[in-house]
């Protein structure tokens, strides 16, 4: 897919489907006015006036061979409002105007850019945004059907009044973050007889072959055992799939790293503890806070971003087996803390604790984001449309959320009290690893806060926003790729500025 942007007059311009973002307003805002011929105008207006468009969010309208442009088709796309639109907003008219699309034979797509279109926003953050989201709508999984789906569209060019330099380098930061995300998205969806630790280290060698600023170095599981990560091996050892550490190391800057941290259960079934089988293939989703891991480090390798950062991927299978882990034993950890484990499928928790000491130990980051799948009690608490923002400090906190508000792919804020710690205590470990039934999501939390306490920490529990579940629809959804790049983008800002 190409994505380009041109100042070059709409008029004159080429293209299978010329989309304009239109509001509810029967008289047209003086961009648009300014921008197309008389008779364009008229036919929009002549739509308006048939009822055949109103502006309504999400609304369609195809006019063919438009008069006065050489576009093929010109899309009138209801933006809902004559005020400027939020991120989410542009996100669901954005995936209504491909669907419309991907109904005709479109292959090349024109995009008029309003400047004022997007809510605090400048033009070249609506062009990034827009890339990823085109992007994102236009996606499809289909490597394992027999019969592809034909090509849609190949080229998407971005309409705008002047294609700076800043315009184009909007246009490269959008299709990285949208390499990201697909990247996010194929591997959770990937069936996880395929995608399970040996493939995604071999997976991890090939991107440090390809970009010179990536390192890569895994961790064996008879190196895990002899670093001591009782809990994670008592996981990994219930599946003869072998578990394995994953660590990117990019270097595109010196100092103190930031480090991320990915759960990644290729299958989870519970262990001895089985889940129960209605649904229970959704667990190959178990792996998405290391896909988004996977994402992030590609989307910071195409933008070449000027950051240091250590991307670690904890990859393990929770299987019931004669050498799994039972309720009642009890592990060390590579800090040293005992658990009781009294369900073994609390298994997120057990594989990220020893991975946040080890990479804390090894790398000693200035600052560690962990990504996880953890609790069905986060979806319960949240729903889809927010993950969980967890954080030993503040400032951490709102620098993530902050990065979630801009690019759509929101958090929200939960508490790590010390008041729910308690829920932890075991009679015969220095913890449990469940916390009962009460406040799922922050207990897991208040379990990994044990293994952050020396580090500025976030978790994000994003069990609701990684994938949608359910029938036909069901797909990884590429998040939290969006909030991380960003929250990347910004702390690399922040230190040239300073
Ligand atoms: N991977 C699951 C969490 C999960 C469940 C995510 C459903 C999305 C949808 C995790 O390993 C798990 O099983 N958690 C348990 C914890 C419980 C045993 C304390 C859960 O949420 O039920
Ligand atoms: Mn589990
Ligand atoms: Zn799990």
């Amino acid at each position: 897919m190409e994505y380009t942007v041109t100042n070059k007059a709409v008029t004159k311009f080429k293209s299978d489907c010329l989309i304009i973002p239109v509001g509810p307003s029967a008289a047209l805002p003086e961009f648009l006015l300014e921008t197309l011929p008389e008779a364009t105008i008229s036919a929009i207006k002549a739509c308006i006036k048939l009822g055949d468009f109103a502006g309504k969010a999400q609304q369609t309208t195809i006019i063919a061979a438009p008069e006065g442009l050489e576009a093929k088709r010109l899309l009138l796309l209801g933006t809902g409002t004559d005020q400027p639109l939020s991120i989410v907003a542009l996100a669901k008219i954005v995936q209504s105007a491909i669907s419309a699309v991907k109904a005709t034979g479109a292959k090349s797509l024109s995009w008029l850019l309003s400047p004022t279109l997007l809510d605090g926003h400048s033009v070249d953050e609506q062009l990034r945004e827009t890339v990823r989201l085109v992007d994102a709508a236009l996606y499809r999984f289909d490597q394992y059907r027999s019969k592809k789906s034909p090509a849609t569209v190949t080229r998407c060019t971005f309409m705008v009044e002047a294609a700076s330099t800043s315009a184009k380098q909007a246009v490269v930061e959008g299709k990285a973050i949208a390499a990201g995300v697909a990247l996010a998205r194929d591997l959770g969806n990937e069936p996880p007889n395929v995608c399970f630790p040996a493939w995604l280290s071999e997976l991890a060698h090939s991107m440090g072959k390809q970009y010179d600023k990536l390192k890569v170095s895994i961790v064996s599981e008879k190196q895990a055992e002899k670093l001591g990560m009782g809990a994670f091996c008592a996981v990994s050892r219930g599946s003869e799939r072998e578990g394995q550490i994953i660590v990117f190391e990019y270097k595109g800057a010196k100092g103190k790293p930031t480090a991320l941290v990915g759960k990644g259960i290729t299958f989870d079934t519970g262990g001895i503890s089985l889940k129960p089988g209605s649904a229970m293939d959704e667990m190959k989703y178990d792996m998405c806070g290391a896909a988004s891991v996977f994402g992030t480090v590609k989307a910071v390798c195409e933008m070449d971003l000027p950051i240091h950062l250590v991307a670690c991927v904890v990859a393990a299978e929770n299987m019931p087996d004669g050498r799994a882990c039972r309720p009642g034993d009890i592990v060390k950890t590579m800090s040293g803390q005992t658990v009781e484990i009294l369900n073994t499928d609390a298994e997120g928790r057990l594989v990220l604790c020893d991975a946040l000491t080890y990479v804390q130990q090894r790398y000693k980051p200035e600052t560690v984001v962990d990504i996880a799948t953890l609790t069905g009690a986060c979806v319960v608490a949240l729903g889809s449309h927010a993950q969980a923002v967890y954080a030993n400090d503040d400032a951490l906190s709102e620098a993530l959320l902050s990065a979630g508000k801009q690019t759509g792919d929101r958090g929200w804020a939960m508490p790590l009290w010390d008041d729910y710690q308690e829920q932890l205590d075991s009679p015969f470990a220095d913890m449990a690893n469940i916390g009962g039934p009460k406040g799922g999501s922050i207990t897991a939390a208040c379990f990994l806060s044990r293994f952050t306490k020396e580090s500025r920490w976030a978790h994000l529990d994003i069990a609701g926003t990684a994938w949608v579940g359910g029938g036909k629809g069901k797909g990884a959804t590429g998040r939290p790729v969006p909030m991380l790049t960003r929250y990347l983008m910004n702390t690399a800002k922040t230190k040239t500025v300073k």
